[in-house]
């Protein structure tokens, strides 16, 4: 008895104890386990892994919580910069674990089917991180009451079978992944807890399913930016409790279904970009909507009056439909009212007065309609507005005073109305305004001298009114104006000198007013202008030299009363019809125009004209004189420059030194190193820096040897052809603000020294790839390809003979201090092609691997589609941020090759967008993506011209004329 009670107590106490050491063995386990995820994950850039030490207790880690036992329950570490491939064989050997929140970090790689092992789990987060592969089949998760994995990189096809039995699942979030195409997966619509459906923007096709009616608990239904076709189902309507619902961005047809209605809790609606009809009259009833969105659909008939009751309504989008009718007059003053954008659709009376009322509007947008009165005063006190567009519509009487002064507003357009009046002195208080756009209508009176206090401006386009009086000499003020509209107005006076100071102005437009006076001299040190027109006024004296300094692409001086010379070096081809209906004008370029020198009874102005001239000559010939006597100095190949006589040939005006070029063609001046010849920077006394190539013609000196080495592409030339000189010529008197000035060439028998423009910010292969890489944004890229394609426009289209580049790359794309974009190299490989054509064993390839267009293999014949082809890669270049040739494309493939195979769904064609692009623009590169796709077509002849890439890119623009899409955001 005695024993057997002894024993029984030493058996609980033995069992005690075992059962307390396997408590303790079980926690020194998950301490190994986190210990290992922590190293797992060490090259993390985050703090959070500062507690996780093993003389802590494990349960006091950050991110970490324990059940009573000891045991770990939750693992909360999302948002703390976690890199590296998640350890889920470490993760899941957490038996109790029931929450895993990994969201926002950078984990990568797969996520592999060992995620099946945490059985316990009820809260799974691994959304918003850059996974690869596909999402794991998890059918032992059935406990799962939360799926976040959005935004996550998972991409062919969601193993959908194994929500079947997650009876309990209230979120599922599996938006903005590169899925593979999928019909509405049937296994959700069992999923009958569901309080929150995200599936946007992850490929499913196909209708929508009545049954989706079945989930009535859904607040959030979102299903935009898919391919999903179809009506909305009328199930829908049984959705009593949705707040939210989405689906703009889909292939969406038919009316809005009857019963819509009835969801009296829906707040966010947005249906836009659809194909849907009918009318809105469904809406009228849902009187909780805070933001209703349906822009760009084929909607037609009145807005319902009821929504000028609706008390919430801050945000109301329904551009680009077919609606009629009036808005109420009582929109948008109950609350904080946003903004509305109305346009491009066909309404008829007044603006509601009172949207502004809260003082919360940031923006009104109802442009290309037919609204009528007057601006209603009260939004010239809306100093929160900072869009304010009504152009194009049948708008009367005078502008509000107080509208020119908002402080806040970055655009007013207004233009094409019938309104009157001034422009006030209220406009020096437009602190932020940068376009002032007012073109067309009946404005009067005297341009305000404070418009130079709107310090902001950007854009400032009066053109087709009848404003009178001076433009204000303060206008110089404006440093940030590019554009300078004021043509077909009545203007007088003279034109300000100070306009010389605006140094960010680009267009000038002052044709067809009644301006006097002198061009002022100052217009020529505007070093960006690229468009002046100042035809059809009444302006006199000579045509300033200082012209001659600028690049523009249109110079219009005609239908004036300007006489004297036309200096030299606007004697080109392409000015030809800029100096028209001026009689005084003279010539000895231009044929239309009596020669200058033979005239008798020279005037005293020609005279100075004339003398300037002989002056120049004469120290042009000293110059040359000088070299031709010079010594010979040593360079870095033990060769002089200078032992030749050099043949300088300026093509703009030049403030430096064949000497100072000289001297500096020297080895630590090397900056680039070309199938062509290297690359010098020369730093001038004067502080401005060129750029210099140094092309070798000819190797007939042993000791040339080392550079023949580094120009594999130049032959034997022993004499300089005059083709070159011509070509040189042609390619000097191109002025563009996207192609890289060639100021001048110097050259010997045996090499040329081209002079170009200095860009401080080198190429864009450079941005892009090399160590000199810069978070170039979307906004930035976008801005480069337009302009890049512009300078190629330029030479295909815009000269006496198109120029053809032969070598567009994205190297020969440089840019400016403002990161704009100049072609470089234009038309060298013709010049360095010509000089070599009687080696004609040499063959020469025109272009650089990875850019070359595909006939090149066939024929030696190139003409501008190689080009459009060259520029496609580098529209890829800029979309992708790859480089045309790199070996994860895979053997003997290229870029083109590697976009080609991923164009089968959106999914994979999102996926090669650049990651560091955000996701809200990748479809405004997927546009411009598309663009490449047309150039790098393999048949020539269906390639665009530059001139139609030109306008295709303006077109995928990311700031559309009217488009507002408010955030949305799949971060749930
Ligand atoms: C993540 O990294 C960024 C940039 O280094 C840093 O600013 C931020 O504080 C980090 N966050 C955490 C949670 O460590
Ligand atoms: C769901 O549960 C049923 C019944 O237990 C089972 O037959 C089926 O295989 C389960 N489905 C999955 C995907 O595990
Ligand atoms: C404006 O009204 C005119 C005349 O009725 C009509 O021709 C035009 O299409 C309307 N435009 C818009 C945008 O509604």
């Amino acid at each position: 008895m005695l024993v057997a009670t002894i024993f029984r107590r030493n058996l609980q106490f033995l069992c005690l104890l075992f059962f307390l050491s396997s408590a303790g063995a079980a926690a020194a386990n998950e301490l190994q386990t986190l210990l290992s995820i922590k190293s797992a994950l060490h090259e993390s850039n985050t703090k959070v892994f500062d507690s996780w030490e093993s003389t802590n207790p494990m349960c006091n880690f950050s991110g970490i919580t324990c059940d009573s036992n000891n045991a770990v329950i939750e693992i909360e570490l999302s948002r703390q910069n976690l890199t590296g491939s998640i350890p889920l064989d470490s993760i899941c050997r957490l038996k109790s674990l029931e929450t895993l929140s990994l969201g926002f970090n950078f984990l990568f790689g797969p996520v592999t089917d060992e995620l099946n092992m945490c059985v316990s789990l009820r809260y799974l987060d691994l959304g918003n991180n850059f996974f690869s592969g596909s999402f794991p089949a998890i059918p032992l998760l059935s406990g799962l009451i939360y799926l976040h994995a959005n935004r996550s990189g998972f991409s062919g096809t969601f193993p959908w079978d194994s929500l079947e039995n997650m009876t309990n699942l209230i979120v599922l979030s599996l938006g903005d992944n590169p899925f593979d195409r999928t019909p509405f997966p049937s296994a959700i619509l069992k999923l009958t807890k569901l309080k929150w459906l995200y599936l946007s923007n992850c490929s499913i096709e196909g209708k929508i399913p009545d049954g989706i009616g079945n989930l009535v608990e859904l607040m959030n239904l979102e299903l935009a930016q898919n391919y999903i076709t179809g009506e909305i189902p009328v199930g829908i309507s049984r959705l009593r409790n949705l707040w939210q619902l989405e689906l703009y961005q889909n292939e969406l047809i038919g009316k809005l279904p009857t019963g819509l209605g009835s969801l009296s809790s829906l707040e966010y609606f947005d249906a836009s970009n659809n194909h849907l009809t009918g009318n809105l009259s469904e809406v009228r009833s849902l009187r909780q909507l805070v933001s209703l969105q349906v822009f760009k659909n084929e909607f037609y008939g009145e807005i319902p009056p009821e929504l000028g009751e609706f008390e919430k309504l801050v945000n109301f989008s329904i551009y680009k439909n077919r609606l009629s009718g009036e808005l109420p007059e009582k929109l948008g003053s109950w609350s904080a009212f946003h903004f509305i954008d109305a346009s491009e659709n066909y309404f008829t009376g007044r603006i509601p007065p009172d949207m502004c009322k809260k003082g919360t509007m940031k923006k009104l947008l109802i442009l290309q309609n037919n609204f009528t009165g007057q601006i209603p005063a009260t939004y010239a006190n809306c100093k929160s507005l900072t869009r304010f567009r009504v152009s194009k519509n049948l708008l009367s009487g005078e502008v509000p005073g107080g509208i020119w002064g908002l402080p806040n507003a970055e655009l007013i357009d207004i233009a094409e109305n019938n309104l009157e009046g001034p422009i006030t002195s209220d406009i020096g208080n437009a602190k932020s305004l940068s376009s002032l756009l007012l073109a067309k209508n009946r404005f009067t009176g005297e341009l305000p001298s404070d418009i130079s206090k709107a310090s902001a401006l950007v854009s400032i386009d009066l053109s087709y009114n009848q404003f009178t009086g001076n433009i204000p000499t303060t206008i110089g003020e404006l440093k940030q104006l590019n554009s300078l509209q004021l043509q077909a107005n009545k203007l007088s006076g003279l034109i300000p000198d100070s306009l010389g100071s605006c140094d960010s102005i680009t267009d000038i437009n002052m044709a067809h007013n009644f301006l006097t006076g002198q061009i002022p001299a100052s217009l020529g040190s505007l070093p960006t202008l690229n468009y002046l027109n100042l035809s059809w006024n009444e302006l006199s004296g000579s045509i300033p030299g200082s012209l001659s300094s600028l690049s523009l692409s249109l110079l219009d001086l005609s239908s004036n009363q300007l006489i004297g010379r036309i200096p030299e070096s606007l004697s080109i081809e392409a000015y030809n019809d800029s100096f028209a209906g001026n009689n005084g004008l003279c010539s000895d370029k231009i044929r239309k125009f009596h020669p200058c020198l033979s005239e008798a009874g020279t005037s005293r102005h020609l005279r100075t004209v004339l003398f300037c001239f002989m002056v120049g000559f004469i120290v042009i010939l000293l110059i040359a004189g000088f070299f031709c006597i010079k010594k010979m100095r040593k360079t870095e190949h033990g060769v002089s420059l200078k032992e030749d006589s050099w043949n300088v040939k300026p093509y703009h005006v030049l403030s430096f030194t064949e000497d100072e070029i000289l001297d500096s063609i020297k080895q630590e001046n090397i900056i680039g190193k070309g199938g062509s010849g290297h690359v010098y920077r020369v730093a001038l006394e004067n502080g401005i820096e060129l750029a210099v190539k140094h092309i070798w013609h000819s190797n007939n000196t042993g000791n040339w040897k080392k550079i023949r080495s580094t120009t594999p592409m130049l032959a034997n030339c022993g004499i300089r052809s005059r083709e070159f000189e011509a070509e040189i010529q042609t390619l000097s008197s191109i002025r563009h603000i996207n192609v890289v000035k060639l100021y001048c060439s110097i050259t010997s028998e045996d090499s040329s020294l081209l002079v170009y423009e200095y860009m401080p910010n080198g190429s864009l292969w450079d941005r892009l790839h090399t160590c000199r890489k810069l978070a170039l944004d979307w906004d930035t890229r976008y801005e480069i390809a337009v302009g890049a394609a512009k300078g190629l426009e330029y030479l295909h289209h815009g000269c006496d003979r198109p120029v053809i580049h032969r070598d567009v790359k994205s190297s020969n794309i440089l840019l400016d201090e403002d990161l704009k974009p100049r072609i470089a190299d234009f038309g060298l490989a013709k010049i360095v092609q010509e000089n070599s054509k009687k080696e004609s064993s040499t063959q020469i390839i025109a272009g650089t691997h990875g850019y070359i267009a595909p006939e090149y293999g066939y024929t030696n014949k190139v003409n501008e589609k190689s080009d459009l082809y060259s520029f496609g890669v580098v529209l890829m270049e800029l979309v992708t941020g790859k480089r045309p040739v790199e070996s994860e494309f895979g053997e003997n493939k290229d870029i083109v090759d590697w976009v080609y195979g991923k164009l089968k769904s959106k999914g994979s064609v999102l996926s090669i967008v650049d990651s560091s692009i955000p996701q809200v623009q990748k479809e405004d590169a997927i546009k411009v993506l598309k663009i490449a796709i047309l150039c790098t077509a393999r048949v020539p002849a269906l390639r665009p011209s530059m001139r139609t890439v030109v306008q295709m890119l303006e077109e995928a623009g990311p700031c559309q004329l009217v488009g507002i899409i408010v955030g949305k955001d799949g971060q749930k």
